[in-house]
């Protein structure tokens, strides 16, 4: 019986030269580029796919992927490489910061028209996103335009953003009590988040690398905790994306580990109550 325990372990472990090609083929798939020293995980994360495909190796996996052009395995693979972690209201700081500085100044700026356009660009399943429109109803801003638009490369963990559904151990994670009464229902063991705050946010399949243009222009661009899988070139490319879909003086909120220094100096750095927001400028 293989259990998670075992999981990968009674397969063979994967040939130099399979994994030299699993790492050209994941970094032109998604731009993630997988250390040497990453065996391991490629081992953990590729060998469910290799039992449900009836294989017998990682690198049997390899020739199939190959021999086929198959969106679906392709799509397995991106999905089981992608690392997901994610939790409501990641890191408090930046949502302290939007609370705090950020949506005061928007809200004198949008007056006129009364909208406000956020992205959650590598949303994951759909926490970030989901904190940034319960933090804007907590706010009283409901009679305002507000889009929020998340976006994912993983078509599995966009389902269950758009799902909206969280297992209890996901609302323990950073979410503040008073916002699981207001804004969740029970649904059997799990927690649903109520339509109120689901009509404020989509979710659409994207790729960072890809051509944005036509996305936003946003107000505030959360991208956090996915830059750090990328190389330079990568990360200046999606840098430059990124600006390009963002409003003069919008914001853009990178995690803990992300800079805009040395990539893109066209970013100003602004520190703002205990968060680093990078602004577009005029
Ligand atoms: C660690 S999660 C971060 C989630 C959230 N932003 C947070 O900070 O909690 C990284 C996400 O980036 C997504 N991702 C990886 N490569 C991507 C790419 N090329 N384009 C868009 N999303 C990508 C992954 O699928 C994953 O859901």
């Amino acid at each position: 019986m293989t259990t998670e325990a075992t999981a990968g372990r009674g397969l063979r472990e994967i040939s130099n030269e399979n994994y030299v090609f699993l790492q050209k083929w994941v970094h032109q798939a998604s731009g993630i580029v997988l250390d040497d020293g990453k065996k391991y995980l490629v081992d953990a994360r590729l060998s469910p796919i290799v039992r449900e495909e009836g294989l017998d190796s990682l690198d049997d996996l390899c020739n199939l992927l190959r021999a086929t052009r198959g969106a679906a395995l392709e799509g397995k693979v991106v999905d089981a490489i992608t690392t997901n972690e994610t939790l409501f209201f990641r890191d408090v700081a930046p949502f302290d910061a939007l609370r705090s500085v950020v949506l005061p100044e928007l809200l004198e700026r949008n007056a006129a028209t009364r909208t406000l356009r956020f992205w959650s660009a590598a949303a994951s399943s759909g926490q970030e996103a989901y904190s940034i429109a319960m933090m804007l109803l907590d706010m009283g801003l409901s009679s305002w335009k507000i889009e929020i638009c998340g976006t994912d490369i993983s078509e599995q963990v966009l389902e269950r953003a758009r799902a909206g559904r969280y297992l209890q151990i996901e609302v323990n994670r950073g979410l503040p009590a008073k916002f699981l009464v207001r804004y969740f229902d029970r649904a059997g063991l799990d927690w649903q988040i109520k339509p109120e705050v689901r009509r404020l946010v989509r979710f659409e399949k994207r790729d960072l690398r890809d051509d944005l243009r036509g996305l936003g222009p946003y107000d505030v661009v959360f991208c956090r905790n996915v830059l750090i899988y990328f190389d330079i070139e990568t990360k200046k490319k999606i840098l430059a994306g990124i600006r390009g879909c963002m409003s003069p003086n919008a914001y853009l909120s990178l995690g803990a580990a992300e800079t805009t220094f040395g990539l893109d100096e066209r970013f100003l750095r602004r520190p703002l109550n205990g968060a680093v927001f990078y602004q577009r400028g005029e």
